[in-house]
């Protein structure tokens, strides 16, 4: 029976290969999956960062060879915002929902030290949004509008010899949330000799600074030579022209100067074409899937974990989500009667001090009563010994004025006995 069993078990954990009597269908599941996605359409959302003037947006338009916006930031903001904007591109039968956001006042600040915040918060929102979603008991992720950055264009000044501290330390910060693909903004207007010497600089101090950028991947075979490629190129040097210029009798994208034209598309004169190849041709969906698989999880476990989730306890054993929420609901009742018993007590506390407060208060009043009593008694005393005085005084007077009386009358009776004798 043991050995039956046995067998039953390793079989069914064996998977066998077969082969089909005949063509059965599922070989179009690929083709099946391309439609869905086709009519569904694609979200693409990239972040440009670069100081005030760098050229972002004339790069945007350049790459999707349209319009999007022709406002310029002012050098005076406070803070560095940021301006997300939504478009609806068509390409052949592919809808591409694009967004676009800018920093805006970026590097503007006297004080440079909290730039990368906003961006962070930014890119933060967009994961916390999409998590948010994930966790609802009525999802719909597949009609969510994802807005979670695929992509950041990071623009580098041409001037400098390097990197300014304010890149280091904000491609430092963005580097474990989003895809960074550094660009040198302006390339026409640096020598080919010092565009050379600076993009070895940058990628050193990348380096040494521990600065991780976006790779090209080069496990897909069909995209690993071009990918491989393509990495030694950066950071890229580009130019940004909306300006049609007639080269020989073709009219291409170019940046007009006095001895000649700079042709944005022309592989000797600048990466833009690298770019938008990379970017926009061969690997947008590795941004994507890297966004999803590498950035987002990254957020998604911190966030998590920090809610109390973890997937094994300390003997590991795998916890389930039910153990974990009655857990993290038994934590929560606890805290909740802790509190609880801390306001009681708190409420107790708060009543013996009044009532102490009012026994000292009592006390004090008796005080000033009895003192009150004392006085009154005194003052009393005072009027008794004023009345006495008084009526002493009183009696003395009257006793005086008797005395005068009777001794005026002597007086006159003596006058009239005079008088009697003169008669
Ligand atoms: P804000 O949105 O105001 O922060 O600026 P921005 O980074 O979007 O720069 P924008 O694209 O508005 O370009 C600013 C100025 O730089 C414009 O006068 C552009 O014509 C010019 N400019 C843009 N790209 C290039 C470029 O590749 N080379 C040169 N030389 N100038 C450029
Ligand atoms: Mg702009």
């Amino acid at each position: 029976g043991e050995g039956l069993e046995g067998e039953r078990v390793s079989g069914a954990r064996e998977k066998r290969s077969l082969e089909l009597g005949g063509h059965v269908g599922f070989d179009s599941l690929p083709d099946q999956l391309v439609s869905k996605s086709v009519a569904q359409g694609f979200c693409f959302n990239i972040l440009c960062v670069g100081e005030t003037g760098i050229g972002k947006s004339t790069l945007m338009n350049t790459l999707f060879n349209t319009i999007f916006e022709n406002e310029e930031a002012s050098h005076y903001e406070n803070e560095v915002q940021l301006r997300p904007q939504t478009f609806e591109l068509h390409e052949s039968n592919v809808n591409l929902k694009l967004t676009v956001v800018h920093t805006v006042g970026f590097g503007d600040q006297i004080n440079k030290e909290e730039s990368y915040k906003p961006i962070i918060q930014y890119i933060d929102a967009q994961f916390e949004n999409y998590l948010e979603e994930e966790l609802k008991i009525k999802r719909s992720l597949f009609s969510y509008h994802d807005t979670r950055i695929h992509i950041c264009l990071y623009f580098i000044a041409p001037t400098g010899h390097s990197l300014k501290s304010l890149d280091l330390v904000t491609m430092k910060k963005l580097d474990s949330k989003v895809n960074i693909i550094p660009v040198i903004a302006k390339a026409d207007t640096v020598s080919r000799s010092e565009l050379d010497k600076l993009k070895i600089k940058i990628m050193s101090e990348l380096v040494s600074n521990g600065v991780q950028i976006y790779n090209f991947p080069t496990e897909d075979e069909a995209v690993a030579e071009i990918n491989a490629s393509m990495n030694t190129y950066l950071p890229f040097a580009v130019i940004g022209s909306t300006e049609d210029v007639k080269v020989g009798n073709k009219m291409v994208k170019a940046r007009l100067y006095p001895w000649g034209s700079v042709q944005v598309e022309n592989e000797n004169h600048c990466d833009f074409v690298k770019l938008r190849e990379m970017l926009l041709r061969v690997n947008m969906e590795d941004l994507r899937e890297q966004t999803h698989a590498r950035h987002y999880e990254l957020y998604r476990r911190c966030k998590l974990e920090e809610m109390g989730f973890k997937d094994t306890d300390p003997d590991s054993k795998s916890f389930s989500l039910q153990e974990t929420y009655e857990a993290k609901r038994k934590e929560f009742l606890l805290e909740l009667q802790r509190k609880e018993e801390e306001m009681r007590q708190m409420f107790v506390n708060k009543v013996k001090e009044t009532e102490a407060e009012l026994k000292e208060k009592k006390k004090r009043f008796e005080q000033l009563k009895r003192l009150h009593h004392e006085e009154k008694k005194n003052l009393e005393e005072k009027r008794r010994e004023l009345e006495e005085e008084m009526n002493a005084f009183n009696r003395r007077k009257v006793a005086a004025d008797t005395l005068m009386g009777q001794g005026l009358q002597g007086g006159s009776q003596a006058l009239k006995k005079d008088k009697d004798k003169k008669k």
